[in-house]
């Protein structure tokens, strides 16, 4: 089409880029770009509840404690239930994992059709919604095998078999980042048209930047390699920055380098971050843009889960960084 006028305004929308990508690959059917579609409506009913809560009344504890043991936040309810609903109609889906939820839903068995597994956390970082504080929604999308009857077997499932990973960052803007294994693409929500627009296609993480993000007031419960290596970057002109949210964290890390983790603990002695829905998917995208995760001595993606709601340790960024920690861990 020839450009008639170059208005230079940036079309390049999210659904635009899934189709260029489902084009590269003549076997893909269209079903997994329904479910990009439906992760992208969710996350804007989501980023709307969470831009106005405070006017709706949607903040404060919902008065329920989920399977994790910790207390519901009202938008950790509603943002569930947007994913589940617009999911939920997808026929492309067969099972649905939530850290909310005690068990996957399974919404259709392998001979109803149903390629694909989602696994979410569908509000990250709930604990700072008062304070008005970056949260998010991480996603990552596995393979159904229609052959495993029972749903827990099925999202058990390494990190290195995710067809796509990302996450959606509510903080000054809302930012949809995703990888489907062809590196990482970064898309910013244009509120005046409703759609996410493309702002950044393969997204490198920076190979060092001093900083690092752990919660450090459990640093005397963490295993020794971890307190070497505070010590050492206490030493050596290190920055810290932390803030409570692991999208929010993370999604610093992606574009400025360092490095983020959350070791074992007295309190989480497999870490407290969850597998499926936290350090795999996050791993993915991390990998894609060049940079290392791990949990303990293994690759994160290499990690096998046997439980939906496993925790595991996470260290993960700039790969001169993760390094760096990993020569303390040794
Ligand atoms: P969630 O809100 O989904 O339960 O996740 C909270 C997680 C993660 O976002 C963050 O990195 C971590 O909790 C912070 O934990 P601490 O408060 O123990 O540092
Ligand atoms: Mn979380
Ligand atoms: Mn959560």
């Amino acid at each position: 089409m020839p450009m008639r006028h170059d208005f230079s305004e940036n079309l390049m929308s999210l659904q635009s880029h899934i189709l260029l990508e489902e084009a590269k690959h003549p076997s893909a059917s269209g079903d997994f770009t329904w479910i990009i579609s439906a992760i992208s409506l969710a996350a804007k009913s989501i980023a709307n509840h969470v831009r106005r809560a405070r006017l709706s009344g949607a903040i404060g504890k919902f008065g329920e404690t989920n399977v994790q043991g910790e207390e519901q936040q009202k938008l950790d309810v509603i943002a569930n239930e947007a994913i589940m609903r617009c999911l939920g109609t997808r026929a492309s889906v067969a099972v649905l994992a939530s850290e909310e939820d005690d068990q996957p839903t399974i919404l259709r068995r392998g001979n109803e059709g149903g390629k694909y597994c989602v696994l979410f956390d569908p509000l990250d970082g709930s604990s700072n919604l008062d304070t008005g504080v970056g949260v998010g929604t991480i996603f990552s999308i596995l393979r159904n095998d229609p052959h495993i009857p029972d749903a827990q077997a099925t999202v058990c499932q390494q990190g290195t078999q995710q067809v796509a990973a990302g996450y959606v960052l509510y903080g000054s803007s809302t930012i949809f980042v995703l990888t489907t294994g062809n590196g990482v693409a970064l898309f910013e929500l244009d509120p005046f048209i409703g759609s996410f627009l493309l702002v950044k296609d393969k997204v490198r993480i920076p190979a060092a930047n001093k900083v690092y993000s752990v919660n450090e007031a459990y640093a005397s419960t963490f295993p020794d390699g971890y307190q070497r290596y505070l010590s050492w970057a206490h030493a050596n002109g290190y920055s810290s920055r932390y803030i409570g949210s692991m999208v929010a964290d993370v999604h610093r890390t992606l574009l400025t380098g360092g490095v983020f983790m959350y070791p074992p603990t007295k309190k989480n002695p497999e870490g407290k971050l969850r597998y499926l829905y936290e350090a795999s998917p996050m791993a993915f995208i991390m990998e894609q843009a060049g940079g290392l995760a791990y949990s303990g001595e293994r690759r994160t993606l290499e990690h096998q889960p046997r439980q939906v709601h496993e925790r595991v340790p996470v260290l993960l960024g700039s790969s001169g960084e993760v390094e760096k920690v990993r020569e303390f861990l040794r």
